[in-house]
């Protein structure tokens, strides 16, 4: 792409913008993304955009409804700008659990945000762990999916745990559970859960030993905290010696922190690809970057490089 390198950020997270932009040797383009009074979303540009590579950094968290607007009319002033080539940073993906109806009369809400941004004139998507692959579907634009797996599971390798049991919290989770067993060494359980009402979770059973292990509970992410509580709690009566929990996104709602800061969990490892509150770390939530991983990707993307080679180790 020949245009110049620009990032722009909507107020989803702009620490990690910032923090990517510095990756990036550049600063955040200059923007208005504000409200009017009436709560209407107001966006201007400061700056000349015309032939830009423009990435626009949004991620999904909340207010969500107001952050997938505030992106829809970034990328909209953009395009009206005459931007070269417009991509849609998206660190947290929202209304990804909803990618298809599990009963009758029900939204694919998921896709309808895939629409949402693909008619505001988006050229390209660029996301991190989707809770459902299949959301790549949801757009005719290209996407390019980055993993956090690499990062976390390089984390969990420094923390040299002794007899690592590396478990599923759901049997959706299984192959992003194999991947970390494969890159730790180390064997895997899985469990299986039910929700009998939103936001509830139960685990049913367990296949797999845990007993005098270090179990590591691995998910893609934390909502209510709800999965890994009470996989936590289960592990811990099969005898496991201690257990600790991963996930790409900690968005940690409701009073989540605080039950997890309750639980049988001894350290939870999430990434900032949502903003996480200030306090986690000293509830033993330890956080890691995803600034590197995003900005290698936008240079890669800039320079018509391949994002795949990023993942093959
Ligand atoms: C479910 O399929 C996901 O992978 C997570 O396990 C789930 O979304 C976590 O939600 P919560 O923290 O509310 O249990």
């Amino acid at each position: 792409m020949d245009g110049r390198l620009q990032v722009f950020s909507g107020n989803g997270n702009r620490a990690l913008a910032e923090e990517i932009a510095r990756e990036l040797n550049t600063t955040l383009g200059r923007a208005l993304v504000s409200t009017f009074k009436n709560d209407e979303t107001r966006i201007r540009l400061e700056e000349n955009v015309r032939g830009g590579d423009v990435f626009v950094i949004q991620t999904l968290c909340e207010p969500v409804d107001h952050n997938i607007i505030e992106l829809c009319f970034m990328i909209d002033a953009l395009r009206r700008s005459s931007a070269g080539r417009i991509t849609a940073v998206i660190p947290y993906y929202a209304y990804a659990r909803q990618e298809k109806k599990t009963s009758g009369r029900e939204p694919i809400s998921a896709k309808v945000v895939a629409k949402f941004i693909e008619s505001a004139g988006v050229d390209r998507v660029l996301v991190i762990d989707l809770h459902a692959p299949a959301i790549e579907g949801f757009f005719e634009v290209p996407v390019d999916h980055l993993r956090a797996g690499p990062l976390l599971s390089d984390y969990l390798r420094q923390m040299a745990l002794k007899d690592m049991v590396i478990v599923s919290p759901d049997p959706g989770g299984v192959r992003r559970a194999a991947e970390f067993r494969s890159r730790l060494n180390a064997s895997l359980a899985i469990i299986a859960k039910q929700r009998p009402e939103d936001d509830v979770v139960n685990t049913i059973d367990m296949v797999g030993d845990v007993q005098g292990k270090t179990a590591v509970i691995v998910d893609d992410m934390i909502s209510t905290g709800g999965t890994l509580i009470s996989a936590a709690d289960m592990i811990m009566e099969r005898g496991a010696k201690e257990v600790y929990a991963c996930a790409v996104h900690g968005l940690f709602a409701g009073d989540a922190l605080e039950q997890i800061g309750k639980s049988s969990l001894k350290s939870v490892i999430v990434t900032n690809s949502y903003p996480v509150a200030p306090n986690a770390e000293k509830l033993g939530i330890k956080v890691l970057s995803v600034a590197p991983i995003i900005a290698e990707a936008i240079t890669r993307i800039h320079k018509d490089l391949s994002i795949s080679v990023m993942f093959s180790k």
